[in-house]
């Protein structure tokens, strides 16, 4: 699989979220949104209206991360509203092979999100469900945190788990991706690559960066430097 960036705009200025995305347009593949309910998560960001209103504005299509309760209620919604992508987490949906199944239905690539203390294993036989793991690389609810490596050996467990599927699936372009998130910047993007990783999600490193547009088009060279020195199947 191609190296695929989605810069997080948590990090970006809410008030001008339209110019915001527009700025990585160009260079990214994704904008990831953070949907934050102040329970899964200890922070309050944005929810289905904003989404909505973000989807007639922005030319990516959106990578949306669901760290909410209930997901298994609320995710679909964001399916059926035109998000590409939908991500929900192991730790909280109740009956994930139903909800992932509806967000696939309504259109949307449907994604498992795994925290930093959760192991895979227990979700292996989840993973036919699925078109995207993402793996944690901080505890969620805040951008601009320390990327965790006790998560490196975890991504390279993933990798290995979905060396057979993605064998399985390729001839129909349907791999299951590998996506990190949290603290990935030009410091340790590379370990992630190396690791098996290939969707990078990136909030801080871009939109705290003088020029977003450029500092996309960085951490893709870099992650891509480093794929093709990894040893993992795919790369
Ligand atoms: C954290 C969010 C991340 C966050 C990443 O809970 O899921 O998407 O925006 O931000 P950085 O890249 O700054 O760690
Ligand atoms: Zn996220």
């Amino acid at each position: 699989m191609a190296v695929q960036i989605s810069p997080s705009i948590l990090s970006a200025d809410f008030a001008r979220l339209a110019d915001e995305a527009k700025a990585v347009e160009e260079t990214a593949d994704w904008l990831h949104v953070d949907v934050m309910d102040n329970h899964f998560v200890p922070n309050l960001t944005l929810g289905l209206p904003v989404v909505e209103a973000l989807l007639k504005h922005a030319a990516l299509p959106l990578d949306c991360h669901l760290m909410i309760t209930d997901p298994d209620r609320h995710a679909p919604a964001y399916a059926e509203a035109g998000a590409g992508s939908v991500t929900i987490h192991a730790e909280a949906a109740k009956a994930p092979v139903r909800t992932l199944r509806a967000i696939r239905t309504a259109g949307a690539r449907c994604g498992l999100g795994i925290n930093p203390g959760t192991a895979i294993e227990s979700y292996e036989d989840l993973l036919d469900e699925v078109d995207m793991v993402l793996l944690m690389t901080v505890e969620p609810g805040f951008g601009g945190q320390h990327f965790l490596d006790m998560v490196l050996p975890k991504v390279r467990r993933t990798r290995a788990m979905l060396a057979s599927r993605n064998a399985r699936r390729a001839p129909e372009g349907r791999e299951i991706w590998l996506q990190v998130d949290g603290g990935v910047s030009e410091e340790t993007i590379e370990r992630c690559a190396e690791a098996g990783a290939d969707v990078f999600v990136a909030g801080s490193a871009v939109y705290g960066a003088r020029d977003p547009a450029r500092a996309v088009r960085e951490l893709r060279e870099q992650a891509e430097r480093a794929t093709a020195r990894a040893a993992w199947p795919g790369a």
